[in-house]
């Protein structure tokens, strides 16, 4: 198995390089990745390359047996490029062109830059393309795309030109009749920067710089939002071809979770793994663990295939200011939530904190002065107990008998018109992984291009853009004795954000048995109370107000004007059943929710009753064993049926087990 760090010997003297490799070594490591910001000294001025001084690291990191993945330093184009290419920076949604000091300030669609990124990605292929210490490569870093510049303007009419063929066919899709937006050529669509209606968001805020603007025509943002996810895509291709022309190394990109601005399953496609960043407690925020094993099932769920950690935590992070330090236990917990959710090698962020720099807080395995305390031991001993493991986590399987099905169009058009302004798409997804995980349910989330038929469950909450094609794939399941649950908010547009003129709940009408009579987007404060056999709770975004074609009623309305009116049903199509939650719920509603409808579905789970305790089956070569982990900060005794042995103490363990602060245990039968 991969164990190791994020590198950068360009920040540091020469003659400290071999003291960082034998401590990487001693600290059990064996792969590092190194360059993807380095340009500027790889390349000091156009067309003067030097690699010699990476050439050296490595070897000195070989020395030691330490691998290396190379990232393609396209996030940081350096200043002289910058300085005889400016059309290169990226543009707000105020049209002003932002400047040099930061990263990411390029535009992925200028038909410059993608050439400069082919010929520096050429260089470093042809360069180390016969290195037998390289294992891999990197595309970029943390790829995002905001820009709203002349050359994306151009990419998008060319883009929807490719789209739709004839204007016509655009002006009938996005509905431009609407305030007299008709275009008579393609050379006349905009793209959404701002606009005389703009300037405040649904919740009151300014108009975010990056992201599009909201009032513009939903169908030309939800293009927009497709076109600027395609355009990284081509930015991609370019590299890997490249890197292809000259080395068989597999390549990746490392992913950033939750983030949706593209289409990572796109953006994986033509990737031969997944590997992601990682960071649950930073100045920004703090996650919670769901959020976090939820992250991990996402980037399996982008290939259905096990991914790396290319940045994991492994001190206090932030720029200005910082988050949390990992407690004492912390860092091992958070190696194996990945490990148990796929993940097969572990790279952490990073080896020493920067002494200068946006990242000098940015702290990683050593301190500033390049000494090893607390964290760096902790690290070490990670890596040995991963060591007596014997790659058990490589090629290993998870065991999920339900999906959840995560959609970018859907989150864009979400994004766009969120209904009520506190409904998140994301977040409503997390709320149902969340209320499987109190089931002790764990789930793989995936796309909707996902063979349904693996799944005794497939969750497709505000799954609200459709097409005849995902329809027909949720009847065929269903009807050959698969369940589906949907939501309020589900099925009511067109694949291009228009509404559907079907009956609410639109596409999805026939299958789950009813329709709505009408709705109400809960604001202010106010909520609405819902009641079933199984559960009790509150509504406070949403409620649909069902009526029944031959739907069983789970759940009613308890107050407002509709009580009485179902809120939640379930209708036998075929062999299966629809299950449609009108209105979102309160966590512990949900969670008694699903624990009503998969008990009779025999999903297959290790139980165990305590709050913060994850646990997670994993297979390997036919043999079946399960993580424990306690996100709690304080140790408990757990109840868990069954008799196992703890691969990682050696201990028997019947019914009952004790587990430390942040503690681990892999149980094997
Ligand atoms: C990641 C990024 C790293 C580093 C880290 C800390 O998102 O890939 O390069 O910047 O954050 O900010
Ligand atoms: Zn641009």
């Amino acid at each position: 198995m991969y164990f190791g760090v994020d590198y950068y010997p360009e920040h540091w003297p020469k003659e400290r390089w071999e003291t960082d490799a034998k401590m990487m070594k001693e600290a059990n490591m064996n792969v590092v990745r190194l360059a993807e910001f380095a340009w500027s000294k790889l390349e000091p001025k156009k067309g003067e390359y030097d690699f010699s001084w990476l050439d050296e690291a490595i070897e000195t990191l070989t020395r030691y047996d330490i691998k290396v993945v190379l990232g393609t330093p396209t996030a940081t184009p350096p200043k002289w490029l910058m300085d005889l290419n400016p059309e290169i920076y990226p543009v707000d949604l105020y049209g002003l062109q932002k400047g040099f000091g930061t990263r990411r300030h390029y535009c992925s669609v200028n038909s410059t830059y993608r050439e400069l990124s082919r010929v520096i990605t050429r260089k470093m292929a042809e360069h180390y393309k016969d290195n037998e210490n390289i294992i891999g490569w990197q595309t970029d870093n943390e790829f995002d795309a905001s820009c709203f510049c002349d050359h994306c303007k151009k990419g998008f009419q060319d883009w929807v030109r490719n789209k739709y063929g004839t204007i016509q066919a655009l002006n009938e899709e996005w509905g431009t009749v609407f305030w007299s937006q008709t275009y008579n050529d393609f050379d006349e669509v905009v793209i959404p920067r701002y606009s005389s209606s703009d300037g405040f968001t649904q919740s009151g805020e300014g108009s975010n710089l990056n992201r599009p603007p909201f009032n513009h025509n939903p169908g030309l943002l939800l293009d927009y939002y497709r076109f600027k996810s395609d355009a990284v895509v081509v930015f991609q291709k370019i590299q890997i071809e490249e890197i292809r022309k000259l080395s068989t190394l597999p390549i990746t990109h490392n992913f950033m979770g939750h983030f949706s601005e593209l289409d990572y399953f796109d953006l994986g496609k033509d990737l031969d793994f997944i590997s992601w960043d990682c960071y649950p407690n930073n100045m920004w925020g703090k996650s919670n663990y769901t959020q976090v094993s939820m992250a991990h099932d996402l980037m399996r769920g982008i290939k259905n295939k096990n991914f790396w950690m290319m940045e994991q935590q492994s001190g206090p992070c932030g720029w200005q200011a910082m988050g949390d330090t990992p407690e004492p236990g912390q860092i091992r917990l958070w190696t194996y939530q990945a490990l148990a959710h796929g993940a097969e090698a572990m790279i952490y962020f990073r080896w020493r904190p920067a002494l200068f720099g946006t990242e000098q807080y940015w702290h990683g395995i050593l301190d500033h002065d390049g000494q090893g305390r607390r964290r760096y031991h902790e690290v070490a001993k990670i890596g040995e107990e991963l060591k007596s493991l014997e790659d058990l986590f490589v090629d290993t399987k998870n065991i999920n008998e339900v999906a959840i099905i995560k959609s970018y169009d859907n989150f864009w058009s979400h994004r766009i018109q969120p209904h009520n302004s506190k409904f998140d798409y994301n977040e409503l997804l997390n709320e149902y992984y969340t209320a499987l995980n109190k089931n002790n349910i764990t789930a793989d989330v995936t796309s909707v291009d996902v063979d349904f038929t693996k799944y005794k469950l497939v969750l497709m909450p505000a799954f609200n853009l459709m097409t005849e094609d995902i329809k027909t794939k949720c009847e065929d399941y269903v009807k050959r004795g698969g369940n589906l649950l949907i939501t309020f908010r589900s099925g009511t547009r067109n694949w291009n954000n228009s509404m559907s003129t079907i009956t609410n709940p639109g596409y999805f009408k026939e299958l789950a048995g009813i329709e709505l009579e009408e709705y109400d987007s809960i604001n202010f404060g106010r909520s609405v109370e819902v009641s079933g056999e199984a559960f009790k709770g509150l509504a406070k975004t949403w409620c649909d107000v069902i009526k029944s074609n031959g739907a069983q009623v789970l759940a009613t309305y308890n107050s407002h004007y509709y009580r009485g009116k179902p809120a939640v049903t379930v209708n036998q199509y075929g062999k299966g059943q629809v299950y449609y939650v009108g209105c979102d719920l309160d966590d512990a509603a949900l969670s008694d929710f699903i624990k009503s409808i998969t008990e009779d579905m025999l999903i297959t789970t290790l139980q165990s009753n305590s709050e913060g305790i994850e646990i997670v089956r994993k297979e390997k070569e036919g043999k079946i064993f399960t993580l424990l982990m306690n996100h709690n900060n304080y140790s408990i005794k757990i109840n868990i049926e069954g008799s196992f042995i703890n691969i990682l103490t050696g201990e028997a363990v019947k019914n009952q087990m004790y587990m430390e602060a942040y503690g681990v245990a892999i149980l094997k039968e």
